[in-house]
């Protein structure tokens, strides 16, 4: 497992996410690299760049950490973020190398990201990429993390991933979406994120969308359940996310913190077992390899539990099969779905922390009866098991389902879509950006429309005898 990705974060929420990643991922790899040696799993996130010391040299001890480098790229068209990271404890976590920012942002429109900083900045994103592809032994895959809603992240963000399919073919690309959040968004994000569909159904092997809204509301009702005491305890339970009301308190910090912390465990969760040892590991290549039975269904929905954890070292059976459950219920999902009242292409349970296989074993089997699999995979579950837990808890589960309820955000999306473009609204402020056309819309619009047929037809399963199961027009 030695430098598993190159994580690209493009656009202020992507690199709003990356930081808390970033953040984070140096904290975990401290707490369980006590000596500070540089070893094999830090060497999946971050090459070391320490000249002074030979042989398996360098130090992350105490937060030292002035001889890793991350394996990142850094890209936002208006460099505010960039620059405020840049001045922050991660500065020396990134060099001059791995950063392309201008001054101006996309204001919020695709096209311009897409097209005009796609076409000015081609040369150097592809140098910068292939220079980080360089400093990594068997690159797996680019994560890109980015939102569907503005211009850079969504327009150039997708534009990235084009460059990447034609210049490594064989590494896979991750891409980590946040969809905005409805109708008090940036008034152009359903053209912007329809636009961003398109790229992603061609051009992504594995897409995890999450939805800002989903995001707030668990937020939202951690916050509920601290300050209520609802937790019927006396010891202070520890959030995995930092409370947004916290976060209000104190002004220097930012409301979407809480949000962005939710998405970075996500992401390290998603990585532990192909960075620790483990008694199951799952590497990058085999979530995509187990999960995506169709190319074009390669959208994966998630949710992260528990959310927080009492401070105590041995978990009660009970709480662990709880933390199961959860991660079915459609109140831990990072978009608002419901997997449990829809059909499974496949499922992965990644749990971290002091749980054994036979606890795996146990919960697939309570909870399988109440789920609904394909005919051809009523199997589907893939599995891993990392020991090292989450900084500060003693487990965690991530679960990733390919599942048929991804199906209304991207309806709900091509609606908001279709309200502004059948009055053409706003459609001269992307028609004037030099190879854009109304034709863009209509194929992205079909575009996302054909992969909402494809989960329809899925849905129309449900129920059917195996026998009398149409053939699937994807199954080519
Ligand atoms: P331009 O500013 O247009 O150049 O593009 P950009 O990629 O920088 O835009 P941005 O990432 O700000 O996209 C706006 C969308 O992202 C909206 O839906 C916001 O709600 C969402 N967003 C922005 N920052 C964050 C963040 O830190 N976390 C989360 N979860 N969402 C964010
Ligand atoms: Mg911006």
């Amino acid at each position: 497992s030695f430098s598993l990705l190159s994580l690209i974060a493009v656009g202020q929420c992507g690199n709003q996410i990356g930081c808390c990643f970033w953040d984070l991922a140096l904290r975990e790899h401290a707490a369980v690299n006590q000596k500070g040696i540089y070893d094999e799993a830090i060497s999946s996130f971050f090459r070391n760049v320490d000249t002074r010391v030979v042989g398996d040299g360098g130090s992350i001890s105490k937060g030292k950490i002035c001889s890793l480098k991350a394996r990142a790229v850094l890209i936002d068209m208006e460099e505010g973020v960039v620059n405020e990271i840049l001045q922050g404890p991660l500065r020396d976590v990134f060099d001059n190398k791995q950063l392309i920012t201008d001054i101006s942002g996309s204001g919020n429109n695709w096209a311009v990201g897409h097209k005009v900083f796609g076409s000015l900045y081609q040369e150097q994103i592809l140098e910068k990429l292939r220079k980080s592809a360089e400093h990594c032994d068997c690159l797996q895959c680019f994560f890109i993390i980015h939102s569907m809603g503005g211009g850079t992240g969504s327009g150039l963000g997708t534009f990235l991933l084009k460059v990447l399919e034609d210049e490594f073919p064989e590494v896979y690309r991750f891409v980590t979406s946040v969809y905005p959040s409805g109708e008090d968004d940036v008034i152009t994000s359903p053209y912007n994120s329809i636009l961003a569909m398109k790229e992603l159904n061609e051009h992504a092997d594995c897409v995890l969308p999450i939805d800002n809204q989903s995001l707030f509301d668990i937020i939202s009702k951690i916050d509920l359940m601290v300050n209520s005491g609802k937790l019927g305890t006396t010891v202070k339970p520890k959030s995995l996310v930092t409370s947004s009301a916290e976060a209000l308190k104190k002004q220097h910090q930012k409301p979407f913190d809480g949000m962005n912390n939710i998405v970075a465990n996500l992401l390290l969760n998603l990585t532990s077992s192909a960075r620790f040892e483990g008694s199951l590991n799952m590497d990058l290549n085999e979530i995509s390899m187990n999960l995506v039975p169709f190319p074009q269904l390669h959208y994966l929905v998630s949710s992260l539990t528990p959310l927080y954890t009492l401070a105590d070292v041995n978990i009660p059976t009970r709480r662990l099969d709880q933390m199961f459950s959860d991660a079915f219920s459609k109140d831990h999902q990072l978009i608002r779905a419901d997997p449990k009242h829809s059909l499974y292409l496949a499922c992965a349970l990644m749990v971290r922390g002091n749980v054994q296989v036979s606890d795996l074993r146990r919960n697939i089997e309570r909870l399988k009866p109440s789920l609904q699999f394909i005919s051809w995979n009523q199997e589907g579950w893939k599995t891993s098991l990392c020991s090292v837990p989450p900084v500060g808890h003693s487990h965690s589960l991530l679960a990733l389902a390919n599942n048929t309820c991804v199906k209304p955000t991207f309806m709900e999306l091509r609606e908001r879509f279709m309200r502004l473009y059948k009055k053409k609204a706003h459609l001269h402020h992307y028609l004037q950006i030099e190879g854009m056309e109304e034709s863009c819309f209509a194929e992205a619009v079909s575009s996302v429309s054909g992969l909402i047929e494809e989960y329809k037809q899925l849905d129309a399963t449900l129920g059917t005898p195996v026998e009398d199961l149409p053939r699937l027009s994807v199954a080519v």
